[in-house]
């Protein structure tokens, strides 16, 4: 509501007066008459629909490489009541980190990324701008038996990814991301700096899966890292409904969860043409910790079905892994620290809706004929879905140990995804209705009170945050609970202790409640 008697100028001012102040550099502020302002908003924007959606561009951007200009960022967005966004690698599925309905500005990680191990200890601090790849390559430069359990696409940002959950090809055998959290460095709605100790454990609980956005501004998270075998083995076997691709998706979900914790199964399924003819193709998508010997022996005993032979099987170093599973599979490592470079569905499908669900009884071959139906009508544009197993290490944490709360009893999650590119994009109200209605018919099939969903793929669809500033707790909880469950009651405690004024928010951001 503070919007009206905003001028643009004076956030500037205030920035320009606060980095004088602690002698900082001043060329990392762009507004819209700076010449690289587009490029600075752009490059880090990863999903087009929710930017061609906004009225609203950003005041300023700032891309600090100190503390002090992100703490001038918070002294002056709280002083002219503008909201604030952060933005680390950019790839939030409703792009809450760089669109906003009331005048904003962003500050944008990407010149705080440095990372530094510990190979005595086996840990590492990463600053939030890093992105997942220069993660991987600075551990891989390192270390050939190291290695960190993150998601797959090489220029998410280790800001936002690590605050929500983070799940990766090694789940089953490491947990996720935010499991490995052991300090962090916040800058909190006072602007101050903590860590681990001065902010104390129960704020230290909320950042590790809690979401970004709603506790402060992580600079740098501390993780353990793993220790990984020297080779680890890949494959990705494709089969097609004439090759019984419903019978083995129907039989892989008694086998994902339990099988030896080393093999994470990952399925992808799309429509595909195969020889002129429209089926669907289940692409089993494996990273095994061990060599392919070890592997065949469990595929042969607790998944024979899939007839994997050696032939499909790679063994390569972990590093290499991680460029298979993006999708750049023989190319120089130097992928992983090129930020721009686009995830290959990124590439073809700029823009795109996502949605999340767990499944903890086994769809029937029915349903999941039901699926193939939606895969193969017109508005599933290039759709995929993903099915993630769970079980495993996923099993050895409680639902409260951390904010992230899908662990033992889920087989595994699915990711909904549409995507559509810019000549697509008038028509993009079908896709939405698409992936819509494929959600609602999938409600018999997945878990219910609540109807769970991952944080990371953040859905707006779940519900909203309509007071900016003081949003109900009781709207909040609709899409909080399917987030965090339980967890989301001590979120909000955690919160009102915090930031009672609720300085850091966005659609999605936990509500601080006054009467806690
Ligand atoms: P972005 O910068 O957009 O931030 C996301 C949210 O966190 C925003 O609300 C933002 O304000 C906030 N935030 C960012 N930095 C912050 C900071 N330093 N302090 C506080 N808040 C901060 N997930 C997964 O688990 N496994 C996977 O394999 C993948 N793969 C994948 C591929 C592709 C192509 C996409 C688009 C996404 C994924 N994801 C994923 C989902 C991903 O984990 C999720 O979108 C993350 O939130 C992205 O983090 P970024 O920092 O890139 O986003």
């Amino acid at each position: 509501g503070a919007s009206s008697a905003f001028n643009k100028d004076d956030f500037f001012e205030c920035l320009t007066l606060q980095y004088q102040k602690s002698n900082s550099e001043t060329d990392s502020i762009y507004t819209p008459k700076n010449a690289s302002y587009s490029f600075v908003l752009q490059s880090a924007i990863h999903n087009l629909r929710s930017e061609s959606n906004s009225a609203q561009k950003p005041v300023v951007i700032i891309t600090p490489e100190h503390e002090s200009e992100i703490q001038a960022a918070v002294y002056c967005s709280k002083k002219l009541k503008i909201q604030l966004r952060v933005r680390s690698g950019g790839h939030d599925y409703e792009g809450l980190s760089y669109v906003s309905e009331t005048p904003f500005v962003i500050v944008d990680m990407r010149n705080i990324r440095s990372i530094s191990i510990d190979k005595e200890k086996n840990t590492a601090w990463v600053q939030t701008g890093a992105t997942l790849g220069e993660l991987y390559y600075t551990i891989a430069k390192n270390s050939k038996t190291l290695a960190f359990t993150a998601g797959v696409c090489p220029n998410v940002g280790v800001g936002g990814h690590f605050s929500g959950g983070g799940y990766s090809m090694m789940s089953r055998k490491h947990g996720i991301a935010a499991d490995h959290i052991i300090d962090a460095k916040l800058i909190d709605a006072h602007g101050q700096i903590h860590d681990r100790k001065s902010m104390g454990e129960d704020l230290f609980w909320a950042i590790r899966g809690g979401g970004g956005t709603s506790f402060g501004i992580v600079v740098a998270f501390k993780v353990q890292l793993t220790v990984i075998p020297e080779t680890v083995t890949v494959f990705n076997v494709t089969r097609t409904l004439e090759q019984n691709a419903t019978q083995l998706v129907h039989r892989w979900q008694y086998v994902a969860d339990k099988i030896d914790e080393n093999l994470l199964l990952r399925l992808f399924l799309r429509s595909i043409n195969s020889s002129g003819r429209r089926t669907i193709g289940a692409f089993f998508t494996s990273l095994y910790l061990g060599r392919v010997d070890d592997l065949l022996p469990v595929m042969q005993k607790k998944f024979p079905e899939l007839g994997l032979v050696k032939e499909d099987c790679t063994e390569m170093p972990w590093i290499e892994s991680t460029l298979y599973f993006a999708g750049f599979q023989g190319q120089s490592l130097d992928v992983l620290v090129n930020r721009t470079e686009p995830f290959p569905p990124e590439a073809s499908t700029p823009f795109f809706k996502g949605k999340s669900d767990y499944v903890k009884q086994p769809i029937p071959e029915n349903g999941l004929e039901g699926i193939w139906e939606f895969l193969n009508k017109e508005d599933a544009n290039r759709a995929e879905l993903q099915f993630s197993p769970y079980g495993g290490r996923m099993n050895d944490f409680s639902e409260s140990e951390i904010p992230f709360p899908h662990r033992a009893g889920n087989i595994f999650m699915i990711h909904y995804r549409v995507g559509w590119n810019l000549e697509e994009n008038a028509d993009s109200g079908r896709h939405m209705k698409w992936i819509r209605e494929l959600y609602s018919f999938m409600a018999r099939y997945v878990t219910k009170s609540p109807r769970a969903a991952y944080f990371n793929y953040r859905d707006l669809d779940l519900g909203m945050n309509n007071n900016e500033v003081k949003p109900s707790y009781k709207e909040a909880s609709v899409w909080g609970v399917k987030y965090f469950k339980n967890n989301f009651k001590r979120l909000v405690q955690v919160k009102s202790k915090v930031d009672p004024t609720n300085f850091y928010r966005n659609e999605q951001s936990v509500p601080p409640v006054s009467s806690w």
